[in-house]
Formats: structure tokens, C-alpha cells, sequence
């Protein structure tokens, strides 16, 4: 599984990349708006990010019609050849996508909360889709199996396209370790869980005793 990172924050981007876990950035409007980012400078801050990012960044269409959806794509793909254009699962979200896709132009379908919808997206063309995780959670309903079945569903067919699950909405290392278990090809993760991912109390310990040791070795 490969671990992209769901924020606009060009710090985490920055830091999550130099580990070099990071095989790409998906950005939303939420995401965008909680950095202070402005409309105007949108665009630029898409490339600010693909050019620390060697590979998917998807940036989010607002656009509600299939018409606004495909020149909006042009637009933010002609940004940088890494940018996938992040569009919604609607009717219009679908036809858009299999236009882009006509296009070549990669579509990252988004807000996909069920196998009809990721069937559905697939076949339009859409080169990710991200079946959201934690807003079922957040529903007291299991974001996790609605994963599974996603997974299981687009791995079944030939879509006649590369098509990667990318499990979405992910908000803890237990839903990273479910998603991977699953055969997912992706996860998204905000920084804060990408650094949980990292940790484990063990390792805390076991680096703390090495130390100690290690200051022995070096007074003996
Ligand atoms: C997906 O690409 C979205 O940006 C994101 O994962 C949504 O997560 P949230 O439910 O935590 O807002």
C-alpha cells in the first residue's frame, strides 16, 4: 500500500516528503480552507505543492456542471503533470470524469461512500477512487467494511484502465493497519496519523534502553 498525505499544508508536505514515505497529496476545499488559503492564489499553491511532490497531487473541482467539471480539470491538470482532478460522485461528476478521462486526464472520485458509487466511478473512468472511512465512523456506522467490500468489488472487475483504491477520511494507524489488511492500494492520511503510524510505545522503550546501554559501552 502506498501512503499519500490529505492536506494543503505545504510544512507537512514539506516534512512528510523528506521521509520518503510519500508517493503523493490529495487536497479538498476543506483542506484549503483550513490553511487560510485564498481563491486567488489557489492555483499557485497546487503548484507549490507539485513541485515538492514527485507524484498524484489531486486538487478538488467546486464545479456542480459537467461543462464547468471538464474546464476546471483542463485548467488545474494544465497546473502541473501531476495534478489529478478531484471530482465528486453526482451525475454530472460522472460524466465530466469520463470526458477527463477521454482526455487523459487522471480523476481522483471522491466522496465515495458505497460499491455502486465506486463501481460507478470506475467505469467512468476514474483513475482513483476514495471511499471515505471516518464520516461513517463519525455516523456510528463501520467505515471500515463499507472499505472491504469497496476493495473486494473493484478488484473483481477489468474496467479496462488502471483503477487504485484509495481508502479516504482515514483518522487513525488502526484504520491504516484495516486498510492495508484489506488490499487497499492507497491510503490517504493526514500528518498527525502518518506520525502516529511511525510510533509505538515499544519502540519508544526499546530505543531508551539502547541508549542507556549504549552510554555504558561508551564509559567502559
Ligand atoms: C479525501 O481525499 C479527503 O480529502 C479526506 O480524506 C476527507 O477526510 P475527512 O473526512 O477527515 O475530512
Amino acid at each position: 500500500m502506498k501512503f499519500f498525505l490529505d492536506t494543503a499544508d505545504l510544512d507537512e508536505i514539506r516534512e512528510a516528503a523528506s521521509w520518503g514515505v510519500i508517493a503523493g497529496v490529495t487536497t479538498n476545499p476543506s483542506l484549503y480552507a483550513k490553511i487560510g488559503g485564498k481563491l486567488a492564489d489557489f492555483e499557485d499553491h497546487i503548484k507549490r505543492i507539485c513541485a515538492v511532490v514527485d507524484g498524484p497531487v489531486s486538487a478538488e473541482t467546486t464545479a456542480m456542471t459537467r461543462d464547468q467539471i471538464v474546464a476546471d480539470g483542463r485548467r488545474l491538470h494544465a497546473l502541473a503533470p501531476n495534478v489529478v482532478v478531484k471530482v465528486p460522485v453526482m451525475p454530472e461528476g460522472l460524466a465530466a470524469t469520463r470526458q477527463l478521462a477521454e482526455e487523459g486526464i487522471p480523476v481522483n472520485m471522491t466522496l465515495v461512500f458505497s460499491v455502486p458509487q465506486a463501481i460507478l466511478a470506475a467505469r467512468a473512468g476514474a483513475r482513483y477512487v476514495s471511499p471515505f472511512i471516518g464520516r461513517f465512523d463519525d455516523i456510528s456506522e463501520d467505515g471500515l467494511n463499507q472499505l472491504s467490500d469497496i476493495v473486494d468489488a473493484v478488484k473483481g472487475y477489468d474496467f479496462g484502465h488502471e483503477v487504485e483504491v484509495i481508502a479516504a477520511s482515514v483518522r487513525s494507524p488502526h484504520h491504516v493497519a484495516q486498510a492495508a489488511l484489506m488490499g487497499a492500494d492507497i491510503a490517504t492520511v493526514p500528518f498527525g496519523v502518518l506520525g502516529k503510524c511511525v510510533q509505538h510505545p515499544l519502540t519508544d522503550r526499546g530505543l531508551e534502553r539502547f541508549l542507556a546501554d549504549w552510554k555504558k559501552v561508551e564509559q567502559a
